[in-house]
This record gives C-alpha cells, structure tokens and sequence, in this order.
C-alpha cells in the first residue's frame, strides 16, 4: 500500500494528484476525516469537489474505500454520491463503505457549533462539520457505526445518544430549533446509504495486498492538523499523518511501501491557529488571488505565506515521506523574489529549525533565505530537466533540506499539468 497525504495545514491538492495517480492503482482509500475535507479534481474543463468519497471514483474499475477511520455524514454523502452519478461516476459498483466508520449525527453538528461558540476567540475554526464531536464520541466508546443502520433497533440507539447529545447543547445553551429538518434529512439518507456496498472493508483492502493489486491511501487535512503533532489545540481531531492510515484501514505498516508527501509551493492555512510564515501584506494578497486560495468546503479564503521548511522536514520526519511531490509551481511563477523559511528565531533570540512545542505561544519570527523567481509561464512541461534554472534551484533547495526528492510537480489545477520524475 502507498500513502498519499498532506504535509501542511491541508489544501496541498491531494485530489487532484490521487485522480492523476488513481488508474495506477486497483483501490484507493479514504483513511480518516470526513466531511471537513474538500478535494478538488479537475478535468476535462469541469470542476469538481469530494468530501467523502476517495478521488479514485472517476476512474473505472478501481475500488474506492471509505475506511473505517473516517466519520461519515450521510446526508453529505447521498449530495456527493448523487452529483457523482450524474457525471457518470459508477458509484453503486465501486463505492465500498465500511461498517466501522463512524456516523456523524445532526446533534454532532450542533455540538460542533455549540463547543465553537463557547470558545469565543479561543475558537479553532472548524468547518462546523461535527468531526471533533463524532471522534469524541467514538473514543468515548458511545459512538454509532455505519454498521448499526442495519441494526433493527438502530432508531432507538440514534435516540439514546441524541438524548444526551441535547442534555449538553442545552448546558452549552445552543439552540436546536434546526434539529427536526436535519433528522428528517438524516433519516431520507439512512435509506438511500443503504443501498450501497456497506463491508467490513479491512478484509478487501488486506485481500488486494495479499493479491499483489496496488493500494493508495488517500490522506485528507494535513500533518500540522494532526491530533497528536499538528498546531495543537488549533487541529482536526484524527491522525491525518501515516499512523492514522494503519489504524483507518487496518493494515499493518509493514505493507505500507511509498510515502507520498504533497506539499504546496507556499503555505496556506484556513481557520485559526499559528502560521509563522503568513504574510498580511501585498504579497500575500497576490499569492492568494493567483493561487485561488478559498476553501474548498467552507468557501473561507485561505491565510496565505511562504514555504516553511522547519514545518516541512518536521512533517517528512513523521510520516517517512519517501517522495515529495510540490503543488502550484505555477501560482509562484510572476514574482520577482520567493522567500522560504529555513529557521525559526524564537523570543530569547535563539536560531532553531525544530518545529516548536507551544507554536501559539512562542514569539517565532521566521528567518528567510531569498530564491530568485523563474518569472515565466509554466506550460506543457515534459520534463524536469528543462525546467527554468530558477525552479530547479528551487526545487533541489527543497529536496537538499529535507532529503528526499520532489517527484511530481503540478504547474495548474488541470489533471494534465502535472509533470513527472518517473512512472509510477
Ligand atoms: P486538497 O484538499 O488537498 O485536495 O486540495 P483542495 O482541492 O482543497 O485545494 C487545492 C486547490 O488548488 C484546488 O482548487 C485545486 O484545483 C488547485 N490546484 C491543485 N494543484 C494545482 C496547481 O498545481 N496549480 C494551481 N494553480 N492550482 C492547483
Ligand atoms: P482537506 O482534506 C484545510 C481545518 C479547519 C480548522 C481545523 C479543525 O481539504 O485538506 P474540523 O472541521 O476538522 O474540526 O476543523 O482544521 N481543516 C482543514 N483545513 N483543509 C482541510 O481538509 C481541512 N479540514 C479541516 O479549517 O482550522
Ligand atoms: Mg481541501
């Protein structure tokens, strides 16, 4: 199994690479998050945005997992699948749900605002999804599973947890006057799910491996949103590094063969938490409009600043990142100077390049090596030799750093402007 994941605050582009890669591959897998990811795949002049579903379904003959890690929203996902079936998607044959993800729950949704609200500034700025309260109930051993829709008492199970569920938005004060609409959705796509191909899906991904088929894991959010090792409390609430791929499908990690790391660039992040290399000014507007940096599921725009290498290697490091692939060389390719982060100068005055503990607290001022720009269009590249000798210096800065070579790298949002080192 290969593993394809972000390595910074999300937003890399990991669909458009995992639909690139995808007809590589005889399953592709969806290991952890949910509805809060947005991955968008371009092609043939058409847009389009998965939540849920892995980015191997426009492909044919390719098994597409939600694995067990992941928490589901039906509804949402009855919206995508149906969007999917009128592109011509064969959804019903190649969608695999497991029984063990997790369902998000309308009072999820509301919990998830509600805990917000309460936060006042302190917020995270989730996307409002109902993740953190679904994987809170689902470590605190009260969650329910995609499995228990089959159950026949699944509505009298959904109504113990929603009754405690309103104990405390009522606690929290929060209103609940949307409930009755979002059970009524809830209860129409419990119907609709049911349909599909509901498995215990570590078995087929395990029988693939076992049958020499190729495997890709597909990551969603970024390593520096990791529970454990991202901008904490400022996270999502799952290993979105290359553990959470073990757990999220059931596969032992000595099948586990490439690490994909993908990388922007630049940095992005949306919501809140520490960015020490956002930049508030001209050049990052420029960065932000060229790179069309809105969110892909909230629409938010996106925070926007330069490389951060301290943050890149810390990420290699964790996921043993065995090949880097770089994303929207193109967004970077008019400005005169590129700037990349190399250490970080904390408040005693202290130069380090470790990836500090308290990031929020720690008064980090970035220390800057400047790049010259390439300062020309990047179009119909085929191959990395004749790339402008800016980029390439660029690029082999990067790959010196961390130690690990960049393999891919995407020039436009198109499937097709993706340039590769070698086949894969
Ligand atoms: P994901 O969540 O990692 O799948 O990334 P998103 O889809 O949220 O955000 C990436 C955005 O950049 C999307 O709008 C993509 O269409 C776009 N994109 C991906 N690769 C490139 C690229 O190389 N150049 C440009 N300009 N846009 C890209
Ligand atoms: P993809 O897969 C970028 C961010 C939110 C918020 C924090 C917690 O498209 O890269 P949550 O809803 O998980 O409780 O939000 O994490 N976040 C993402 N940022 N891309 C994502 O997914 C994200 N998923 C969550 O903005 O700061
Ligand atoms: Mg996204």
């Amino acid at each position: 199994m290969d593993i394809l994941l972000g390595l910074q605050w999300g937003d890399e582009g990991k669909g458009k690479i995992v639909d690139f890669l995808a007809p590589k591959y005889n399953l592709v897998a969806r290991f952890q998050g949910g509805p809060n990811a947005g991955h968008t795949l371009n092609f043939g002049g058409q847009k389009h945005v998965l939540h849920q579903v892995p980015s191997g379904i426009f492909r044919s003959d390719i098994k597409n997992v939600i694995g067990n890690g992941v928490v589901l929203d039906l509804v949402i996902l009855k919206n995508e699948i149906t969007a999917l079936q009128e592109r011509g998607a064969a959804v019903k044959e190649n969608l695999y749900i497991s029984k063990k993800a997790h369902l998000i729950l309308p009072t999820h949704r509301l919990l998830d605002a509600a805990y917000e609200k309460a936060k006042g500034d302190k917020k995270i700025g989730s996307t409002l999804k109902g993740i953190g309260p679904t994987y809170q109930d689902k470590i605190g051993r009260l969650g329910l599973r995609v499995g228990d829709l089959c159950l026949p008492n699944f509505r009298a199970v959904y109504k113990d947890l929603r009754t405690q569920h309103l104990q405390k938005l009522e606690y929290l004060n929060f209103g609940i006057e949307s409930l009755p609409e979002l059970e009524e959705n809830f209860f129409q796509a419990v119907d609709f799910i049911k349909e599909f191909q509901i498995i215990d899906s570590e078995y087929i991904i395990n029988q693939e491996i076992n049958d020499q088929k190729k495997v890709l894991a597909e990551g969603a959010q970024g390593t520096l949103l990791d529970i454990d090792f991202g901008s904490y409390p400022f996270v999502t609430s799952s290993n979105t590094s290359v553990a959470g791929a073990c757990t999220g499908l059931g596969v032992a990690p000595q099948k586990v063969l490439e690490v994909f790391g993908i990388f922007k660039a630049y940095c992005t992040r949306v919501g809140s938490g520490p960015f020490p290399t956002e930049l508030f000014d001209e050049v990052g507007a420029e960065i932000a409009k060229i790179g069309n940096e809105f969110g892909a599921t909230t629409g938010r725009p996106r925070r926007c600043g330069w490389l951060d290498l301290p943050a890149l290697k810390y990420t290699v490091m964790l996921n043993g990142v065995t090949q880097l692939f770089m994303m929207k060389a193109d967004v970077l390719s008019t400005f005169e100077e590129i700037k990349v982060c190399t250490h970080y100068e904390l408040a005693d005055g202290t130069k380090t390049d470790i990836f500090p503990y308290d990031l929020k607290h720690e008064d980090i001022k970035p220390i800057y090596r400047t790049f010259k720009g390439w300062q020309c269009e990047l179009k119909d590249l085929d191959n990395f030799e004749k790339l402008p000798k800016e980029l390439s210096e660029y690029i082999a800065f990067i790959q010196e750093v961390t130690e690990v070579p960049i393999t891919v790298l995407s020039y436009g949002a198109d499937r097709e402007a993706t340039l590769l080192k070698h086949q894969f």
